[in-house]
């Protein structure tokens, strides 16, 4: 579907409710576009493509130009009348007052972080090396570089050879009066001179995820984590995933800067609430490392990302690179760089590699699978000492994307469900009234419809159930109901069965390539490992019960949560971890999916629920 085409005309004045921002139309505009310039938050999954139905809004006065065709299609005729749209298909024609509906403004609370620690024996880039700068006289006229590089080698024998610019412009300053200098020496260069004293040594580790950023700001000397926080993806305006972000990068020339600036918005931003919570500056910290996918990577770095978006879906850099953190944008010690851990693929990215290395060295002897799941699913499989990986596209169903009533998780997402013999029995986040479902509820609701017959083996949605009626174009299952506001019901429609479906056939297809490569069956591993915040909340029973997960026992599978920020922590606290990230991601032997007949046919078999005693190796319930 490609976007509507705008009438030309401009100056009406949009008001947003509840907040009533106000903000007025430009030339080609939709609501959407006119909100994002006045602040107003409206999800858009799809970035504005009109691929998904995330930016639902009501013309509450005022006109707006005649619904879209898919609008027409999307809403139900009492819908329509009562003016719901979707901002990204909807063009002002004239002044008007905009409600934007609760799960278009929800703002999503699981930007989850690593909460547990991992310690590992410091030996990081930078270290601080004190020593006493004789004065210059007449008899010894050498100048600032040469003393200072001199007297720090007398104490710290082979460990200066050069200093960045920055040094070299303020070094005069720095030895005078007190010859006593205190440097921060990186691999032999001087990134800084008398950094605070008695205050910690502060590196930054960053996970740059499509949806979230999470944060670690971490001691270099002890390795102890100080803070850590966790954020929504400011990119996130311009759609929920990668896919999306990519289409919106190669939209106008513009597109990839404008990116790039809300990247560092984001990298900053998170700095600077870390070094408020302990009380430092961001221009204290000292190394930085940053993972994420590799269209994360390329539009931080202003890398092109226009071949990830076609055959074969190239990385522009895959091998490790380190950059002065000014040069990116990132506020640091003078000198200080970014390294940003090498990606596998085009698809498969620095942040997987930081889950291998989060994961992998203790389980070089198992034969492990492992998973983190979104828009593309990574999965490796460690066997025998040999790493492959492969990416497959799963679409992002499990992100509550391109599902009727999806969501991100915020309150109100319903993220899971039981279907009792009274009816159904919701969980919400927060307990708060159901908004719509998040990617755990798709998979449990799913799950639940399956194992309680309303949905067969193929995926049909039956109709006997009280709760299933027919909808604007097929069956669908009520989840909650809203008779005031029909808009704000929830349903899950035999469309987002068929979605779970393609994405959980997807998967389990990416896992049988990756088995049958190495000549394995499935109750060979040893251990299922999902990683990632879906990951981190999805319930096994479900996922084993849709055939997303082989059907094994419980206590073969692990959720490990945001193991990319720890990778990147251990990359960021240990130089050998950060040979080792290099060392993974050229031993990762990449496997292709892109026209793949063998993946075809693994998907077309995985379409299908499979039997339902393939639960019975799960308790019901099952959830970290
Ligand atoms: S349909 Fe409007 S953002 Fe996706």
């Amino acid at each position: 579907m490609t976007p509507r085409i705008a009438p030309p005309r401009t100056g009406h004045r949009a008001t947003f409710m509840p907040d009533a921002q106000v903000a007025v139309g430009l030339p080609g505009e939709t609501v959407l576009d006119c909100a994002r310039r006045a602040g107003v938050r409206i999800a858009s999954v799809c970035g504005g493509r009109g691929l998904c139905r995330s930016c639902v809004i009501r013309v509450m006065e005022g006109s707006v130009d005649p619904p879209s065709a898919p609008d027409r299609e999307f809403f139900s005729e009492r819908e329509l009348a009562e003016n719901w749209r979707r901002a990204c298909q909807t063009f002002l024609a004239g002044d008007c007052r905009i409600e934007v509906s609760m799960r278009a403004l929800a703002l999503p609370t699981r930007t989850h972080v690593a909460s547990e620690d991992v310690w590992v024996r410091p030996d990081p880039a930078v270290r601080l090396c004190r020593a006493d700068v004789p004065a210059p006289s007449r008899l010894s006229p050498l100048p600032d570089d040469r003393r200072l590089v001199s007297a720090l080698n007398a104490c710290w024998p082979g460990a200066v050879s050069r200093m960045d610019i920055e040094i070299q412009r303020t070094l005069s300053k720095a030895l005078r009066p007190s010859g006593t200098v205190v440097a921060a020496v990186r691999f032999g260069e001087i990134i800084a001179l008398n950094p605070p004293s008695g205050a910690p040594l502060p590196g930054l580790a960053v996970d740059l995820g499509t949806s979230n950023v999470g944060a670690l700001l971490v001691d270099l000397r002890t390795g102890r984590t100080l803070e850590r926080c966790g954020l929504e993806n400011p990119q996130s305006v311009h759609g929920g995933d990668v896919i999306s972000r990519i289409g919106y990068a190669i939209s106008s020339p513009g597109a990839p800067g404008e990116l790039r600036a809300l990247a560092l918005k984001a990298v900053n931003g998170a700095a600077r609430s870390l070094c408020e919570a302990h009380g430092i500056y961001p221009e204290q910290i000292a190394d930085i490392v940053i993972v994420g996918n590799t269209a994360m990577h390329h539009l931080l770095l202003g890398l092109p990302v226009s071949q990830l978006g076609r055959v074969p879906f190239v990385a522009a850099v895959c091998d490790a690179i380190d950059a002065k953190a000014r040069d990116v944008g990132i506020k640091a010690m003078p000198g200080a760089y970014v390294h940003m851990l090498p990606n596998i693929a085009g698809f498969v990215g620095a942040d997987h590699t930081a889950v291998l290395l989060a994961i992998a060295s203790e389980r070089e002897s198992r034969t492990v699978i492992i998973l983190d799941i979104g828009t593309n699913t990574e999965i490796s499989l460690l066997h025998e000492g040999r790493l492959s990986s492969l990416s497959c596209p799963s679409g992002p169903a499990f992100e509550g994307g391109h599902v009727r009533c999806g969501m991100r998780s915020a309150p109100g997402a319903i993220e899971s469900m039981e279907i009792t013999a009274d009816g159904a029995t919701l969980r919400t986040i927060d307990d708060a009234p159901a908004l719509g479902i998040c990617g755990s509820g798709v998979l449990d609701i799913a799950a639940q419809l399956y194992l309680a017959g309303v949905v067969d083996a193929s995926g049909r949605m039956l109709e006997g159930h009280p709760r299933v009626r027919i909808g604007k174009r097929h069956s669908e299952f009520v989840l909650s109901e809203n008779r005031e506001k029909p808009a704000g019901t929830v349903v899950f429609t035999q469309d987002d069965v068929r979605a779970v479906q393609l994405a959980k056939a997807s998967i389990r297809s990416g896992i049988t390539i990756l088995l049958e490569d190495a000549g394995l069956r499935e109750e060979q591993l040893d251990q299922v490992i999902i990683a990632g915040a879906f990951g981190n909340y999805l319930n096994l029973a479900s996922a084993v019960a849709i055939g997303l997960l082989p059907p094994l026992p419980i206590d073969r599978f692990a959720q490990i949560g945001n193991a990319a920020a720890i990778g990147a922590k251990l990359a960021l606290v240990s130089c050998p971890h950060r040979a080792e990230a290099q060392a993974i991601a050229r031993r990762s032997r990449y496997v292709e999916l892109a026209g793949s007949t063998r993946f075809k046919r693994a998907f077309m078999n995985a379409i299908r629920f499979p039997a339902r005693e393939h639960t019975r190796e799960i308790p019901a319930g099952a959830h970290p």
